[in-house]
């Protein structure tokens, strides 16, 4: 056969979607079950982009309105498989989508929407086994001691492709095989639509294979290369929830593995998640039960100890979050010291050396440079300067009924324990609140706000009230 050069062959990612994964028993289709924080097909996705795809053509059939609306974007175009009938006809369908005059030549590249654990340098070898002489196509394969539901792998004398045989349809002896195939393909196009449109739904599940097409295309004398996964997991289809729980920790896993490589500590990694998106800088220490996710980014040599509970927050370097803190959409500036218990709600922004202790919730504010907050306190939409010490029980009630009101508070200023910062309300610099009063009205820089009632001291008054209760029983008897 004639066949262009493979270096100017482009590559085409085709991810087979269309499923409706009954065994996950989930009203939700199968590729949008979350594994590490993210659909499992967003991670298929972002392998076929990191390999450099020319194109990816998702098949989507089941669920597929819900599937094109989490996932479109510029560089995916769906192809709609109407009737999910085997993973050869979800195949078929991409051929009225790919020029296949002369000179369009393409590899196509078959990965499976419910196989997250794929990596880019994966999809690049087969791509490479498949394009060089005397190779037609290349098809990945695992050794895994329990095989099930796969299909068995068996190769020729020539180590190339013999046949695959699908689990359901192997004699005893072709099930004892443990070389699977992982489901992950590369085929020249338009080459391989020769094969896909002999299929005969002829098998257990009355679907039409693509295992048998590549069968057909090895039969006929193509050489199929078997391409070995170092790491098995990469085919890892997820089929039920069981398989998902297992997915999901391999990507956190592996992440933990990557981190530590980098030089990160982690003391407990099979007690601690931390998403495959978060960045940890160098001789950074994560305690058991962290749980780190999102866009969420730690600066090197912070320390996170048990149960800090992190999304979309950015740490400083030489950060320390005491235990069971939980911060969400923060920003932490370097040398800060959070926790325990502490709560920071998104919009909250420490600056260097801050300080906020337990039982103390932030929202929408920013603390200055050295500020502290030390105990129980609630600060919401307000903005408090450098080295302010926020006493014990401080409130800012920023909240009216109706809308909230911003407090603002100056650089070097002592808010007494147990004061009430009724806003819109300012607090000048180096200035005083006496513990337990209700700031209603603004406090000029310097000076000494006290708003509460003056303390009484009644002489004597306690003998005084126990001879008067006497008095009263007695003349009741
Ligand atoms: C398939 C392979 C099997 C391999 C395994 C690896 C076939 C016949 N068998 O089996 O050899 O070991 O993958 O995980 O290919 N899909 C469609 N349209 C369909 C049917 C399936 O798009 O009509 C999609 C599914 O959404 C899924 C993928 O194709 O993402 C694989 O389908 P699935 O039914 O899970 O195949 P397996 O039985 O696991
Ligand atoms: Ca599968």
């Amino acid at each position: 056969m004639n066949r262009t050069p493979s270096a100017r062959r482009p590559r085409i990612a085709v991810v087979l979607a269309a499923g409706q994964g009954t065994r996950m028993r989930s009203a939700l289709p199968k590729v949008l079950h979350r594994a590490a924080g993210r659909p499992l097909l967003a991670w298929v996705l972002d392998a076929a982009r990191a390999a450099s795809c020319e194109r990816i053509l998702v098949i989507v059939g089941h669920g597929a309105e819900q599937v094109r609306a989490q996932f479109t974007a510029p560089d995916v175009e769906f192809v709609l498989q109407a009737e999910q009938r085997g993973t050869g006809h979800a195949l078929q369908q991409v051929e009225p989508y790919l020029r296949t005059d002369p000179g369009h030549e393409s590899t196509l590249i078959v990965l499976s929407g419910d196989a997250p654990l794929v990596t880019p340098a994966t999809i690049e070898a087969l791509a490479e086994r498949a394009e060089s002489e005397p190779a037609w196509g290349a098809l990945a394969v695992a050794e895994l001691p329990d095989p099930s539901s796969l299909g068995r792998v068996f190769a020729n004398a020539d180590g190339a492709l013999g046949e695959i045989v699908e689990a359901r349809d192997a004699t005893p002896e072709q099930r004892a095989q443990t070389t699977i195939n992982a489901g992950l393909y590369a085929f020249p196009a338009p080459e391989v639509f020769e094969y896909l449109h002999r299929l005969r739904a002829t098998n257990a599940q009355g679907e039409l294979y693509l295992t048998d097409a590549v069968t057909d295309a090895a039969r006929a004398g193509h050489r199929v290369e078997l391409h070995p996964l170092a790491d098995p997991s990469e085919s890892w289809g997820i089929n039920d929830r069981v398989e998902l729980a297992q997915a999901h920790r391999r990507l956190i896993d592996r992440h933990l593995e990557a981190l530590m490589r980098s030089g990160v500590t982690i003391l407990e990694p099979a007690r601690t998640s931390i998403e495959p998106g978060v960045a940890v800088g160098r001789d950074a220490l994560i305690h058991p039960e962290v749980s780190l996710s999102g866009t969420t980014e730690i600066g090197p040599a912070c320390e996170l100890r048990q149960g800090a509970w992190l999304r979309d927050t950015v740490l400083g370097g030489g950060v320390t979050i005491e235990p069971y803190s939980v911060l969400d959409g923060a920003r932490i500036e370097t040398g800060c010291r959070v926790g325990p218990f502490a709560r920071l709600r998104p919009g909250t922004v420490l600056r260097a050396g801050a300080k906020v202790g337990n039982f103390v919730e932030v929202k929408a504010s920013e603390l200055g440079p050295g500020a502290k907050a030390g105990h129980l306190s609630y600060l919401g939409d307000a903005t408090v300067g450098a080295h302010v010490n926020i006493g014990a029980g401080v409130i800012t009630c920023n909240y009216d009924g109706e809308s909230k009101h911003r407090t603002e508070i100056g650089e070097g200023t002592f808010v007494g324990s147990d004061t009430m910062l009724v806003a819109p309300v300012k607090v000048g610099a180096g200035a005083q609140t006496g513990a337990g009063s209700v700031i209603t009205q603004d406090v000029p820089d310097g000076a000494l706000a006290i708003a509460r009632v003056r303390q009484k001291n009644l002489e004597g008054a306690v003998e005084r009230l126990k001879g008067q209760r006497r008095a009263r029983a007695d003349s009741k008897e």
